[in-house]
């Protein structure tokens, strides 16, 4: 079951399983203090196999305990992704002795691709309905990963399920009887292929105008550049999501390759909105070189609104929580010799620059600012690149994207290993990127005229 890594490249910031195989974040749900991760797991390999719900639990999105299975393959099929609420008024029917349940929405993916629920009262233990599916298969093969969220025009709940090009969105009043309300796309749609993860939430412009955001991963072919996560911003009607604010262009979630199935939290009390990803690609995923377990999801990213020269577009910068076990700062100059596999830096410059981490075995990993005042990153070089032939390729290892703004520019970048995530021009930039060092990398240069601060983590 073991692939052969040449040393240990487990992230330490970054959620992993213990051993088995992951993709997507599901049923991200807050409660009580608790914020939830569970994630399409196969236990038995570190490849993709029968679908389960893996579970952990966390206070801060950085320290996770493991939890045992929620999910696991019955008569209906494999568990596909899906979502969770916590039924604090027990609109379901389902809560125990006075406990709210959590309620797991997903796709049962058997002879077809049907939306079933589960639930819990204690947080660990799931007992699927009796009655699965509670939204049956229309006729459509592609039926799947049904988002939950709060209609706030209905006051009842909704879901969105993806559904071939285009979305679905029904309506509930207790998590079991759905009706259909309304689709969306394919018009509005600039990207071809497949719809998967759909997430829809209001975040408020900087002007206080309430916007709506859908997000949903496209299954673009390898040969086009391979699987990413698009938004689209708009309005919800309390029947399904008008875009409104079209772009000129398409805009993503993450501009490179390691960012995928992107979810939010949901949580009634929870005040930010919070995104996490499967940091990796379907393109390469099973073959990177990582031992025992095989997949890791990304950092938890807060998201917001900002204005930007070409319009409104979305921010996501790390959430808060890292900051807490950051360390404090110290300034490099030119270049340090490195002897922390996880670490931080905060970059301020005004035009062209480069970092590059480098070790022994001329392997360089490098992101920065070129003259055409585009952010990027380069992992061509940057390690082990053997194990899959697109993994570095042209099309696979440069992220190159213009930035919304001219002039000055901050940026962050928290390193953890085997992936490096950088934030810049007011989060309108944020990508993870995998990489597989042959050794550590020991030595950080600093190309032009920028300020680099580096800290590590407290943890
Ligand atoms: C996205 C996806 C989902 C599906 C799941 C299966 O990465 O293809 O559409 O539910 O993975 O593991």
């Amino acid at each position: 079951m073991s692939k052969k890594g040449v040393r240990d490249y487990r992230p330490k910031l970054h959620f992993t399983t213990e051993k088995g195989w992951i993709n997507d974040p599901n049923g991200l749900v807050y409660e009580n203090g608790n914020y939830h991760l569970f994630y399409q797991y196969y236990p038995y390999d570190t490849k993709w196999g029968p679908m389960h719900w893996g579970h952990a639990i966390s206070k801060d999105l950085i320290r996770w305990e493991h939890l045992p299975v929620a999910l696991a393959p019955d008569d209906l099929g494999f568990i596909f992704s899906g979502s969770a609420v916590y039924d604090s008024e027990n609109t379901s029917g389902f809560a125990s002795f006075g406990k709210p349940p959590i309620v797991a929405m997903f796709t049962h993916s058997g002879e077809t691709q049907q939306q079933s629920i589960a639930y819990s009262t204690d947080g660990v233990n799931f007992i699927k309905y009796e009655g699965n599916p509670v939204i049956k298969n229309p006729g459509i093969k592609d039926f799947r990963d049904p988002k939950v969220f709060y209609n706030p025009i209905r006051d009842s709940w909704s879901c969105v399920v993806v559904a071939g090009d285009r979305a679905h969105f029904y309506a509930s009043q207790d998590l079991i009887h759905w009706e259909k309300t309304g689709e969306f796309g394919p018009e509005g749609n600039r990207c071809p292929g497949i719809w998967e993860c759909p997430d829809i939430f209001p975040l408020k412009a900087p002007n206080g105008e309430e916007v709506w955001v859908l997000v949903v991963s496209m299954t673009i072919k390898r040969e086009e550049g391979g699987p990413k996560t698009q938004y689209f911003l708009g309005t919800f009607d309390g029947d399904t999501f008008i875009c409104d604010k079209p772009f000129d262009g398409i805009e993503w979630i993450d501009p490179g390759f390691d960012n995928y199935a992107a979810m939010s939290y949901y949580g009634e009390d929870l005040k930010d909105r919070i995104i996490i990803g499967w940091g990796a690609n379907w393109v390469y995923a099973a073959d990177t070189p990582t031992n025992e377990y095989c997949g890791t999801m990304t950092l938890a990213r807060k998201l917001s609104l900002v204005d930007t020269p070409a319009g409104l577009r979305l921010s996501s910068i790390p959430y808060k929580t890292l900051g807490n076990i950051a360390g404090a700062p110290t300034i490099i100059e030119s270049q340090k010799e490195l002897d922390e596999e996880v670490f931080g830096l905060r970059i301020k410059a005004n035009g062209e620059f480069s970092i590059v981490l480098s070790n022994e075995n001329q392997e360089k990993l490098v992101f920065g600012v070129n003259s055409k005042n585009e952010i990027f990153m380069d992992r061509s070089q940057a390690g082990d690149n053997s194990f899959n032939e697109h993994y570095a390729s042209n099309l696979f290892s440069n992220v190159v994207k213009q930035r919304f703004f001219s002039g000055p520019i901050t940026m962050e970048a928290v390193f953890d290993v085997s992936i490096l995530e950088v934030f810049a021009d007011k989060g309108t930039f944020a990508s993870a990127q995998l990489v597989y060092p042959t050794k550590p990398y020991n030595k950080i240069t600093v190309i032009g005229d920028a300020q680099v601060y580096y800290y590590n983590f407290e943890f």
